[in-house]
């Protein structure tokens, strides 16, 4: 790959903008991982407690040759882990199947909670804060959220001290939340873009198709440079060699402005993965 370009979080650190998924879903490739840090020079990889492969991933790391320090690493919280102690100690239970002695960022997964009887907005604050202090700690290095909304990012600004340093959320040409991305923005929260690619259900649509071939690029590559134009930081996933080394060719190219206004004119307002609107 071309040099990545990064991020400059809030707190100074800079994560690289293009990054590789990890999932439950489709399963996880240990060669896949070894062949996208060894040889398509990827240098961040998003993964959770959800999808049960930390401790596959910590084989990879340890079988690649890259530094542990040039490797920038997420992985998140799962909410039944969710309440200050609980969160505490799911932190570094995934760090030590990890093999890792810090996390580059932690994400709290999702804004709903699992504990009954108890209002989410208290859950969440007693939560993030427990982030607060692994993030004093050392331990994470940045600390974020995901799937956030506006009404949540607020009320977590009131009720906590540290600006989460990273929102990720479903970002793809079919699913555009400008309004929350640019509420991020100025509150200094750098947006994450997941399904960058809408789980596979972008790579078929005309449009995308005939921007591809304009550039003489995959309906992918169109996809993941949209998103990092769009200064929204983005994870595809794939298990699958090739399609790693295709989803990382995506520096040497520029879509121009009337692409840009015409993939924006794709959101549809569907969700693939997970839709948190109607979570208090
Ligand atoms: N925070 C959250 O709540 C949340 C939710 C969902 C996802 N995520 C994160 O975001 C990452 C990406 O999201 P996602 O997996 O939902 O969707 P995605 O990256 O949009 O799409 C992944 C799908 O596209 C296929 N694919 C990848 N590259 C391809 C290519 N070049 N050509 C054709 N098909 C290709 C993959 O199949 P193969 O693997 O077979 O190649 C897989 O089926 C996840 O791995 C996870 O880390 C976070």
């Amino acid at each position: 790959m071309q040099r990545c370009p990064s991020v400059r979080l809030s707190n100074g650190l800079s994560i690289p903008a293009l990054g590789l998924g990890t999932s439950h879903d489709g399963g996880y490739s240990h060669e896949a991982v070894v062949y996208a840090l060894e040889e398509c020079g990827i240098r961040h990889i998003d993964t959770a407690k959800r999808y049960g492969c930390e401790e596959a991933l910590a084989r990879s790391l340890s079988e690649s040759t890259v530094p542990r320090e040039d490797i920038w690493i997420t992985t998140k919280l799962w909410p039944g882990d969710y309440g200050y102690q609980s969160a505490k100690e799911a932190c570094r239970a995934s760090a030590a199947r990890l093999g890792v002695e810090y996390l580059d960022l932690y994400l709290m997964h999702w804004p709903d909670s699992m504990i009954p009887g108890r209002s989410k907005r208290e859950v969440r604050a007693e939560t993030w804060r427990a982030l607060e202090d692994l993030y004093d700690e050392g331990l994470c290095h940045a600390i974020g959220v995901s799937n956030f909304l506006i009404p949540h990012l607020k009320e977590l600004k009131e009720d906590c001290g540290v600006v989460p340093h990273v929102n990720q959320v479903e970002f793809h040409p079919f699913q555009q939340p400008w309004e929350l991305v640019e509420f991020c923005r100025k509150e200094g929260i750098a947006s994450e873009g997941y399904s960058p690619l809408a789980k596979g259900q972008a790579l078929s649509h005309p449009l995308i198709l005939e921007l591809a071939k304009k550039h003489s690029r995959s309906a992918s590559q169109i996809c993941i440079r949209w998103s990092i134009q769009n200064g929204v930081i983005t994870i595809p996933k794939s298990t699958k060699a090739q399609r790693i080394s295709e989803n990382c060719q995506v520096f040497g190219f520029q879509l121009e402005d009337k692409d840009m206004a015409a993939l924006r004119a794709l959101h549809d307002g569907r969700h693939v993965s997970w839709d948190p609107t109607h979570v208090e």
